[in-house]
């Protein structure tokens, strides 16, 4: 009885610390897939304004956006997007798990946490599939005011609302968190 009550704890600590290893593994390329992200995003979006200015490069939020999160989840093989309380594409709409996840973020803010150190991960279930789920909270910087603050300038408003009818993201400050990214990966 003894040798079969060690074995249970044996054999589940070992489970327990197989599982922790792995989330830590999952979690670190989860955030070079979001960090690869990030930066192709900023990349591309600041060679935009220089080039084309920043009415312009609207169309590059707007399109190529989803296009560097398809090409990056393809290369990193797991599904990485932005997501956002106030959301401007309805694509970009959170579901709950993301969604208490970035309200999990707002309280960490309130709390004193940097906006920038905000991540979170878990080994989760949906519709009875195991999943590794990952949020990296992204701070709103003085250049995406020109689109998403408190008083985005009137060609700007009419061209976002020619693309996006029900557009959330706007009225944000600097400092604020303005999403997150979000990485989801199907596990065994
Ligand atoms: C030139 C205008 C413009 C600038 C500048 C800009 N954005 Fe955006 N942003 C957009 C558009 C357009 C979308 C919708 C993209 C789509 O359709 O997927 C968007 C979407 C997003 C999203 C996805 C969630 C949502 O609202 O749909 C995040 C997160 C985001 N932007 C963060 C930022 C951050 C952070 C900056 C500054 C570093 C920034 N943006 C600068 C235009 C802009």
């Amino acid at each position: 009885m003894k040798n079969i009550l060690a074995c249970i704890i044996i054999c589940y600590s070992a489970i327990s610390q197989a599982n922790a290893a792995d989330t830590e593994q999952l979690t670190q390329e989860s955030r070079a897939a979001v960090m690869a992200l990030g930066s192709e995003l900023k990349t591309t979006l600041q060679a935009s304004i220089k080039a084309n200015g920043i009415i312009e490069s609207i169309s590059v939020c707007n399109i190529k956006a989803p296009q560097i999160s398809q090409k990056i989840s393809d290369e990193h093989g797991m599904a990485v997007g932005r997501r956002s309380l106030k959301y401007r594409n309805p694509k970009n709409k959170p579901d709950d798990w993301e969604k208490s996840v970035l309200e999990q973020f707002e309280q960490r803010k309130a709390n004193g946490e940097a906006v920038s150190t905000l991540e979170f991960s878990e080994l989760t279930e949906l519709n009875g599939k195991k999943l590794f789920r990952y949020m990296k909270a992204i701070p709103t910087d003085d250049v995406c005011l020109n689109c998403h603050g408190d008083n985005v300038a009137h060609p700007f408003v009419s061209k976002i609302n020619s693309l996006y009818t029900d557009d959330k993201a706007i009225g944000f400050k600097k400092g604020d968190i303005r999403g997150a990214f979000s990485v989801i990966r199907p596990v065994n």
